[in-house]
């Protein structure tokens, strides 16, 4: 009997490459092979530490996007890159499946991230099962479905007036700025060149549409969105989640003691510094992969943290080879109060016992990873799933406050103070904040012990990939 292998092909965006990776762990823990396929420039930068910690049966392979040496996302064309990806991508992904079988381990099921319709098209060619891996919550993979099934007039037609309101089912009341941002007509500036990435969703319902019992694997757990993960009857969405490393529970896998993929040069020097500090006394802002602040919202952001003296923690990433933070005007007071860093292991930051407060930009990994470490949360959401993961925090799972900006957009000083203290001091409203982090990372824990129910979503989908084999 051959051993099930699982071809996971993966957007070449760190918050599909974290979870893919920790998927790919939890398989291989199951006795799965799995190829881990990425493009070629997010492949030359994550197997650097990625292949290192890598276990047996867990492989790399790469495909060409079109842009090998990395995709600018404020210049380069948005458009052009998600058909080269599609073209280049399938056919490298035909290779695989072809030079797979020739070497006897056959590709026996084919996973694949959010953005790559495409990956089903060619599972489906060489009659291979598939599935999706939605790295974003099941809450928004409803509101996609409801846009494009009945609902997309309401939606665009959605306005900042606060009395706006819409009701899908198993879904809280939402306003406009708890849509996804491609949704929302008036969010064109917004979203920029990326307003292209609705077609692709688009595209992904339809494949699912096409499917007979469309699979959809949830970064998500059962006791987080009963109602979210039920609310689409024709499809199946199962909750395998969190896919965040076991350390966050238990500190004591060594293999899993990171994500492992990371795309970016991480800064060594913050670990001594979190050391010194008094517990929970630390205010950590990170903005995720993809988002570059206006200076605007950076220095509303810096004199805010100054008002508030408390310690903090600030990932700025270094936008080619620009350290913007040298030119933020209250720079010398900064870095009186905190650290400024380019790139850290937020798993490392975030159940630090230092910390006590997350400032976040609410992309899907960053909720799931405070969640799991019982962070209460300063929810600062931007754009794409941003706005609903943030109303989630706030209104549904209650541990933080969302920020709120003014008529430009931005988030002013004293409102980022005024957040921050809400989380971080003795009052009650933060309290409350806090006792439910800790109650969601109980939850998180539950679901992925032995017996819990993303443990036993995940052993029925590898028996599903085991069979035939
Ligand atoms: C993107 C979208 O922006 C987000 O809305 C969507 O839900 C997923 O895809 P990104 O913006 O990168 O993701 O945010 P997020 O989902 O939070 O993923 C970022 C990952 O990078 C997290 O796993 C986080 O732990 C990691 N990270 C971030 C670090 O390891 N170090 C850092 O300094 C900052």
């Amino acid at each position: 009997m051959v051993r099930p292998h699982v071809l996971l092909v993966t957007f070449p965006a760190q918050g599909h490459i974290n979870p893919s990776l920790q998927f790919a762990k939890r398989l291989i823990k199951l006795g799965i092979e799995v190829t881990f396929a990425t493009s070629v420039f997010a492949h030359r930068r994550m197997t650097k530490t990625a292949a290192s910690t890598a276990p047996e049966g867990l492989n790399f392979v790469a495909f060409s996007d079109g842009f090998d040496d990395g995709f600018k996302l404020d210049t380069d064309d948005g458009k052009r890159y998600m058909s080269e990806i599609r073209s280049r991508g399938s056919q490298t992904l035909r290779d695989i499946i072809l030079k797979s079988s020739d070497d006897g381990r056959p590709v026996t099921s084919l996973v694949y991230t959010l953005l790559l319709p495409w990956a089903a098209e060619v599972a489906r060619e060489h009659h291979i099962p598939c599935a999706l891996l939605w790295i974003q919550p099941a809450a928004v993979l409803d509101i996609y479905y409801y846009y494009f099934n009945g609902y997309e007039d309401e939606m665009k037609s959605s306005t900042d007036d606060p009395t706006w309101r819409i009701q899908l089912p198993g879904l809280p009341l939402l306003k406009s700025q708890d849509l996804p941002s491609f949704l929302v007509a008036s969010n064109s500036k917004l979203n920029g060149k990326y307003s292209s990435a609705l077609p692709t969703f688009k595209e992904q319902l339809d494949t699912l549409d096409g499917e007979e019992n469309p699979k959809v694997l949830v970064n998500t757990f059962d006791a987080l969105e009963p109602e979210a993960l039920k609310a689409i009857e024709k499809y199946n969405l199962i909750g395998i989640g969190p896919l965040v490393p076991s350390s966050f529970f238990d500190g004591k896998d060594p293999l899993d003691s990171a994500f492992g993929g990371d795309l970016f040069q991480k800064s060594n020097d913050y670990m001594e510094w979190l050391d010194s500090q008094p517990k929970s006394s630390i205010v950590y802002i990170s903005f995720g992969s993809l988002l570059n602040l206006s200076r605007n919202q950076k220095e509303e952001i810096a004199k805010g943290l100054i008002e508030i003296k408390r310690p903090f923690l600030w990932v700025i990433r270094d936008q080619e080879n620009v350290k913007e933070e040298e030119e933020l005007s209250c720079m010398m007071e900064l870095e009186k109060q905190g650290k400024i860093v380019p790139w850290c292991s937020q798993l490392e930051v975030l159940t630090h016992p230092s910390l006590g407060c997350f400032v976040s930009h609410c992309g899907w990994n960053s909720t799931l990873e405070s969640l799991s470490s019982g962070m209460p949360v300063v929810a600062f959401p931007h754009w794409t799933d941003q706005g609903t993961n943030a109303k989630l925090i706030e209104d549904v799972w209650k541990t933080g406050v969302r920020v709120k900006a003014n008529e430009d957009g931005v988030v002013e000083s004293e409102e980022i103070k005024r957040c921050i203290e809400i989380v971080m001091d003795g009052g009650e409203e933060g309290e409350e904040m806090r006792k439910n982090a800790k109650k969601w990372k109980e939850l998180a824990g539950e679901a992925l012990k032995e017996g819990g129910s993303s443990e036993m979503n995940l052993k029925a989908f590898v028996q599903e990939v085991g069979k035939g084999c």
